[in-house]
């Protein structure tokens, strides 16, 4: 073996293997050592200062030498972004949304708290990031990343649908229209083209959707020449939508109310403000009303059609 020890020189355990192997009772590198013991210092330290030692929830040892806590540590994180936020949150208290869109520091700040404000309370209806959603229990919530509006792209229009609810009214022609009548009418609006029948005036469908059939946003009208649609787009869909309507209070009526969540309480003010900033970024607002004046110019398009119920 090796030419350092010759058997007899340095105690052996004892133990012989195959007749002449034994095992030299050699003491451990001192590197090794110290860092053996080093470490099982470490580990006794660690343990005092830490809360590890389950003995009593009152004891010193269970809570530690060092007083250190995950909850103490979560809120001295926490007061540190809560310092960085209130820069920003003070400055939201007393701003416009479009004044808020304005400044580029905050429409980012906004835009990303804004984000986790949709998740909660917009997106089971409107789908993430706006982008619609098919459930049925969506109450038909439009698209909000696209720039067609029922009321109007402008940031005070998205902010009032928002605060104030929408629920856009047509009432039901189902006694007003003969079923010729009705299949000439469907057929045009499946086509893209309402205008091309002289009924399109005549039944009064102009009073609330236009005289072009591009929708008025005053009224939440839909745009009937887009090839956008909410509701059933097949011929019998747009018969079923022209002969019970909208909201119209008909049991078989399209139902489509947007909750109010101002009224609601669910969402403050400055909440309310961060929502219409952050849906207005989905790239569908109007950027150049912008600039515009606060809520005082708001346009009579701005006005909720009526009252929706709350968000229960
Ligand atoms: C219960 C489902 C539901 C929820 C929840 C909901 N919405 Fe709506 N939203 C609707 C419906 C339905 C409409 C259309 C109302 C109408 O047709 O009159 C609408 C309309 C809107 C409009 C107007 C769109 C346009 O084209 O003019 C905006 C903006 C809007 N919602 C934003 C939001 C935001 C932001 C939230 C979250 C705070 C939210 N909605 C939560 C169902 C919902
Ligand atoms: C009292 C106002 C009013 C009148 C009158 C009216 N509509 Fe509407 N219509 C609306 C509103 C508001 C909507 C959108 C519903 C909503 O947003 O909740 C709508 C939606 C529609 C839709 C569904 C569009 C889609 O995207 O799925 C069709 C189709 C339609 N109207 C056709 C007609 C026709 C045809 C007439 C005439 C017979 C008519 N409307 C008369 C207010 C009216």
């Amino acid at each position: 073996m090796s030419d350092k020890h010759s058997a007899g020189e340095v105690p052996t355990t004892g133990h012989v293997w195959d007749d002449d192997l034994g095992d030299f009772t050699n003491q451990p590198p001192k590197w090794w050592m110290l860092g053996l013991t080093a470490s099982a210092l470490w580990c006794v330290a660690y343990a005092l200062y830490y809360p590890m030692i389950p003995v009593s929830s009152s004891s010193i040892f269970s809570k530690g030498l060092g007083g250190w806590t995950a909850i103490s540590e979560m809120e001295a994180d926490k007061s540190k972004v809560d310092v960085v936020r209130s820069k920003f949150e003070n400055k939201l208290k007393d701003m416009t949304p479009a004044a808020i869109l304005a400044d580029r520091e905050l429409t980012e700040y906004v835009t990303r708290s804004g984000k986790v404000l949709f998740g909660d309370n917009c997106a089971p209806c409107h789908g993430p990031n706006g982008v619609g959603t098919k459930d049925k229990n969506a109450l038909f919530a439009p698209i909000l990343n696209d720039d067609d509006w029922l009321y109007g792209g402008k940031i005070d229009d998205i902010h009032t649908s928002i605060a104030g609810g929408r629920k856009g009214v047509m009432i039901a022609n189902k006694d007003l229209l003969s079923e010729a009548e009705l299949d000439t009418l469907a057929k045009a609006v499946a086509a893209g083209k309402p205008t091309s029948t002289p009924l399109f005036t005549e039944k009064g469908c102009v009073a609330c959707h236009g005289p072009d059939g591009k929708g008025m946003a005053a009224m939440g009208s839909a745009n009937l020449t887009d090839s956008v649609w909410r509701f059933d787009n097949s011929v019998e869909g747009i018969k079923q939508t022209i002969r019970y309507g909208v909201n119209s209070g008909d049991p078989k009526a399209r139902i489509a109310v947007m909750p109010a969540f101002k009224a609601a309480g669910k969402l403050s003010d400055v909440e309310l403000k961060k929502l219409a900033v952050y849906v207005y970024k989905f790239g569908g607002g109007k950027p150049d009303q912008v600039a515009e004046a606060p809520a005082a110019a708001a346009p009579a398009a701005a006005t909720p059609v009526a009252e929706a119920p709350a968000a229960k």
